[in-house]
């Protein structure tokens, strides 16, 4: 396998969910690819579709009301979106692992974290039970969890917020899986422990060689994990580039709203944070224009009539803006 291996590509996916208030078009043909060990950051606000795309990926899409109504998902060049569910399951977990929110809704409550971390390894890596469990150890203890032989044996609600992400993160990446899908993995954490999960969650991942997809709302939190970002926006991607190229040069006004509205440590306290006026957004019935023109301050005529193609400006950046990304 090379470096630059493409090892996951995304095309045209199209995600929709049929509901009594008519069909919300949660994803509305997304593409990207994922090279072998890099570090994608997926940003937007509440609603821009993140969760779908990433839910859509492991096929985890409720239906109904959801379905999967246009595109692929070429993992090492075969479609995900057509392959039987015993094959699926194979992949989730073992070579496409995820983190979610909320470590709750992944770990059992019931279950001690060794029961949960041993189960998953015999089944994915056909380990004895006992090298499950030391592998299981080294997991833990690679992801800072003091005292891991005795812990492991702990159930999920005797550690706190923090600890879980951890042994979410271990239990995650046990499998040496290709790539893991981070969804917000620290948004319920306070600050400083935000800082140290994420920075856990990247030298293991740098180490292991693990490709990794980073959804969040914050382009603070993708500034110092990611290799690229992509830049959502009422179920599309807007804006794709080089993390340093999206932060030098944004094109797009909605990533330039998003970059004034993340705090900055070198700026007065006084200073109100900007924050991008209106709001998303409903993605029942959108019209075939850009779906930012009514919160742009730079919207022309055309912005209104039609959704504007990509403007490519080299080095993998593109930007979807009538504006050609003048800023
Ligand atoms: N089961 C569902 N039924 C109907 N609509 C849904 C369902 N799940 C998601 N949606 C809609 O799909 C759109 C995209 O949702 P998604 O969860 O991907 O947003 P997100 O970008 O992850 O937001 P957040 O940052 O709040 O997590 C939203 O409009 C949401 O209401
Ligand atoms: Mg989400």
């Amino acid at each position: 396998m090379g470096e630059n291996e493409e090892i996951l590509q995304v095309r045209n996916l199209q995600t929709h969910f049929f509901t009594d208030e008519g069909v919300v078009k949660a994803v509305d043909d997304v593409s990207f690819s994922l090279r072998k060990g890099e570090v994608m950051g997926i940003v937007g606000e509440s609603g821009s579709g993140k969760s779908v795309t990433n839910l859509s990926i492991i096929n985890l899409i409720q239906t109904p009301p959801g379905k999967i109504v246009g595109g692929e998902i070429l993992f090492h060049g075969d479609n995900l979106l057509s392959m039987p569910e015993k094959q699926i399951r194979a992949i989730r977990g073992a070579k496409i692992s995820m983190i979610f929110q909320d470590p709750m809704t992944s770990l059992n409550p019931f279950l001690r974290i060794s029961t949960q971390m041993i189960e998953t390894l015999r089944l994915h890596q056909g380990l004895s039970k006992k090298m499950a469990r030391e592998k299981a150890i080294e997991m833990l203890t690679l992801a800072g969890i003091p005292a891991a032989e005795e812990r492991i044996d702990s159930y999920p609600h005797q550690f706190s917020g923090g600890m879980c992400q951890r042994v979410m993160i271990a239990m995650s990446l046990s499998c040496n899986p290709e790539i893991l899908i981070a969804d917000e993995p620290t948004s319920a954490l306070d600050v400083t422990i935000q800082a140290q999960i994420l920075d856990l969650m990247k030298g293991l991942t740098d180490r292991l060689g693990t490709a990794v997809i980073l959804i969040t709302h914050s382009l603070g939190v993708v500034a110092g994990m990611c290799d690229t970002i992509n830049v959502m926006y009422a179920g599309r991607i807007v804006e794709r580039g080089l993390t340093a190229d999206i932060f030098e040069n944004p094109r797009h006004p909605y990533t330039r709203g998003l970059i004034k509205s993340v705090p900055r440590l070198d700026k007065p306290n006084s200073e109100r944070l900007f924050s991008i006026p209106g709001q998303p957004p409903n993605v029942i019935d959108l019209p075939s224009c850009c779906p930012f023109f009514p919160r742009c301050s730079e919207a022309q005529e055309i912005c209104k009539t039609a959704y504007p193609g990509d403007t490519d400006f080299g080095n993998g950046h593109f930007a979807a803006c009538w504006n050609g990304g003048k800023p």
